[in-house]
């Protein structure tokens, strides 16, 4: 059987990872195994320099290259075996992250990210796709205004760096997503909905691609 990248996306307080559980348990029901990961992280040294990346400041270059080096880190360590091995891998954000984030978030180089993206997701040790690029199959994007994330998030816990940011940020951000979701493996999800409709949508994405019975 061959592997599945399946990656989840969305602004901080759209609620992607509630979803993971279910997600993993759909899966494994249909026989498959699952890898369950994240990025920033999913490997010692990435969730190291996670810590970094949502706790120091710095500008936008060094973010961009240290979110990269955690990913190329993840690829090799964690993402390309798994995918090697048939595995269905879950994972909680990826590179349309970083053109949301440090691209339409920080308003940094698009074209630097696609080219820190070309290094890091091709290459040595890495199985590409039509590209040569790892890149993800199906994308799920929560996607939810600005405004009612901020509302969820507030008062839920001590704010990262990111999720310190004014909902101008936000805004910039959600924009970045809805320009990456013209990509074909994309699938929005409304977010801002009941969970149970929430998760009816989810079913309904991969249903639709033939990914679940
Ligand atoms: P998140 O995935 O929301 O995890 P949690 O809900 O456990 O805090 O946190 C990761 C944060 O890192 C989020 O604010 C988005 C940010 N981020 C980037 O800025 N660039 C990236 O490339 C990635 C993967 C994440």
């Amino acid at each position: 059987m061959s592997g599945l990248f399946l990656t989840l996306e969305g602004i901080d307080g759209a609620g992607k990872s509630s979803h993971i559980d279910a997600l993993e348990a759909l899966f494994r029901a249909a026989g498959r195994a699952v890898t369950r990961t994240r990025e920033p992280g999913g490997t010692p040294l990435a969730e190291t320099l996670r810590g970094l990346i949502l706790s120091q400041p710095m500008d936008a270059l060094t973010e961009s290259l240290l979110v990269f080096a955690a990913r190329r880190d993840h690829i090799v360590q964690v993402i390309a075996p798994a995918l090697a091995r048939g595995d269905v891998v879950l994972c909680d954000r990826f590179t349309d992250a970083t053109f949301a984030y440090q691209g339409a978030g920080r308003g940094f180089d698009t074209e630097v990210l696609s080219t820190l993206e070309r290094w890091a997701q091709g290459g040595q040790g890495v199985d590409g796709g039509r590209d040569g690029l790892l890149q993800p199959d199906i994308t799920l994007w929560f996607d939810l205004k600005p405004e009612i994330a901020a509302e969820r998030l507030a008062g839920a816990r001590l704010p990262d760096k990111f999720e310190a940011q004014p909902v101008e940020f936000f805004r910039r951000v959600a924009a970045g997503y809805a320009e990456r979701a013209a990509a074909p493996r994309f699938a929005r999800i409304d977010a801002d909905r009941p969970r149970a409709q929430v998760w009816q949508q989810v079913e309904a994405a991969l249903r639709e691609r033939g990914l679940i019975a």
